[in-house]
């Protein structure tokens, strides 16, 4: 087997950044990255099964592995649909080695070792006890300008309808000594933004105890270099009020907090063992509204839970109006493989959930429309992430994570990567335009 590999990554983004150690650790044993499956050695595909339909295009990919073989490549299957399909992936596709997910992704060396040695069938499969992270120092950063930190790894939620508490194994949190070091070593390099990851980033609980989440946010903050700190994803359940005060007393820190809610109904949340009410869930809304800062509020929805009526329908609508969101994902249920929801009727028929999905997604478009009209003639920073050639335009971000389309009079554009001054001049429902600050 040639020591070149090809990658492939669906999924979060702490998949991504899984997929990030994940290379690093291949190079670092001697593999070389190729950008086209048929000149690789191994080829590795970091899988998602959160729906239904990421998981049909892993069955769907490794189908076409099929014609590959034969041509002495390896195949390694990792990340959610590896933990949740165990060894069944052997048999459904035996030309495959490695079935790993990600909570033993620390023994990658070992299991590369005994691919080499020409071993078939080697498995990482986690039981949920372990309390070990897959740290490295040896990480792809693939994004030029943010540099990802995953604090947290796994899930203890259990929500009735998610396979996350069931792919990634036990709620891990890494010190707080180990985070901030590798924030440094991330500064260090030049980068400017760095993101705290985790499925629920918010119920961090440091094992050496020294530091709550909202103290390791404010750490960050104040490492030299970085001008921008974001977290991502927070659960309702484990945001407190001090995570708000550091916004506030911070500017490092985003204006941004992504909360999913899932549902507006009290009756639905309890149904997805969500552990919280409306009300409960609006009081964190209040929080982040009472600040100092204006703080950018994004949430996740599923419509066509199991017994969800219109009624409920109808109370995640007003919820949607009441918060004033900047942003939605909303998904339409989708039954997974061992979840308690499965044991529920699955009982909206699919053009139920679709007229339901569209009704809340047009609800949320009216609210964005008016929503983004706050920023009418505002000034901001926007880090600048590339260049619109045919429209003349500079593509970059706000620190609230908004999408700033701006024209520049200076005869160089800026670089990727940099920061420039704009004062916004038209808003659109997903992004503004602006021009920049004559210096
Ligand atoms: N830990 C985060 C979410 C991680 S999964 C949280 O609790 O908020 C990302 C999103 O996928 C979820 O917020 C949810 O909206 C969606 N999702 C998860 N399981 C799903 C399922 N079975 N069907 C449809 N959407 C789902
Ligand atoms: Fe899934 Fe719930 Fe855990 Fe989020 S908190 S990853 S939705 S089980
Ligand atoms: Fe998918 Fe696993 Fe992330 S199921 S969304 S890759 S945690």
């Amino acid at each position: 087997m040639s020591k070149t590999f090809y990658i492939e990554t669906f999924g979060c983004q702490m998949n991504a950044h899984d997929s990030e150690k994940v290379i690093g650790t291949l190079e670092q044993g001697g593999y070389a990255q190729v950008d086209d499956e048929a000149d690789a050695g191994l080829i590795v595909y970091n899988t998602c099964s959160i729906r239904d339909k990421a998981e049909q295009k892993v069955f769907h990919r490794l189908n076409e592995y099929k014609r590959m073989q034969g041509e002495g490549k390896r195949f390694a299957v990792i990340g959610c649909v590896a933990q949740q399909e165990g060894e069944r992936i052997f048999e459904k596709a035996p030309y495959v080695s490695i079935v790993s997910g990600s909570a033993s992704y620390r023994n990658l060396p070992e299991m590369l070792a005994r691919l080499e040695a020409g071993e078939q069938r080697i498995t990482g499969l986690d039981d949920r006890q372990t309390d070990q992270t897959f740290e490295t120092e040896f990480v792809s950063r693939t994004n030029p300008h943010r540099g990802y930190i995953t604090i947290i790894e796994g899930c203890d939620k259990f929500c009735a309808y998610c396979v996350v508490p069931y792919t990634r194994g036990k709620e891990r949190s890494r010190t707080a000594a180990s985070v901030l070091e590798e924030a440094r070593r991330i500064a260090d390099l030049g980068y400017t933004e760095i993101q705290l990851l985790g499925q629920n980033v918010n119920s961090y609980q440091d094992p050496s105890g020294a530091m709550t989440f909202a103290e390791l946010l404010a750490a960050v903050g104040q490492i030299g270099g970085i001008r921008r700190v974001r977290f991502t994803t927070s659960h309702p359940r484990d945001f407190t009020k001090d995570i708000v005060d550091a916004i506030d007393s911070y500017e490092t820190l985003c204006d941004h907090v992504h909360l999913p809610v899932q549902s507006g109904s009290s009756a639905v949340l309890h149904a997805m063992n969500r552990e919280y009410t409306r009300e409960w869930y609006l009081e964190r809304i209040s929080w982040i509204k009472a600040a100092r800062r204006d703080i950018s509020m994004t949430s996740d929805i599923i419509v066509g839970f199991p017994g969800e009526t219109e009624r409920d329908l109808e109370d995640t609508a007003t919820l949607l109006d009441d918060v004033g969101y900047d942003a939605i994902f909303a998904f339409k249920y989708s039954p997974r493989p061992n979840t308690p929801a499965l044991t529920m009727l699955d009982s909206i028929p699919e053009q139920v959930k679709s007229a339901r999905l569209q009704h809340l997604l047009d609800r949320q478009r009216a609210i964005q429309r008016k929503n983004y009209e706050r920023h009418l003639g505002e000034e901001m920073d926007v880090m600048v992430e590339g260049h619109n050639a045919q429209r003349a335009q500079v593509i970059g971000r706000s620190s609230q994570n908004k999408t700033v389309n701006f024209t520049t009079t200076q005869p160089i554009l800026p670089a990727a990567g940099s920061y420039v001054r704009v004062r916004v001049t038209q808003v659109f429902p997903n992004s503004l335009v602006a021009e920049a600050k004559v210096v």
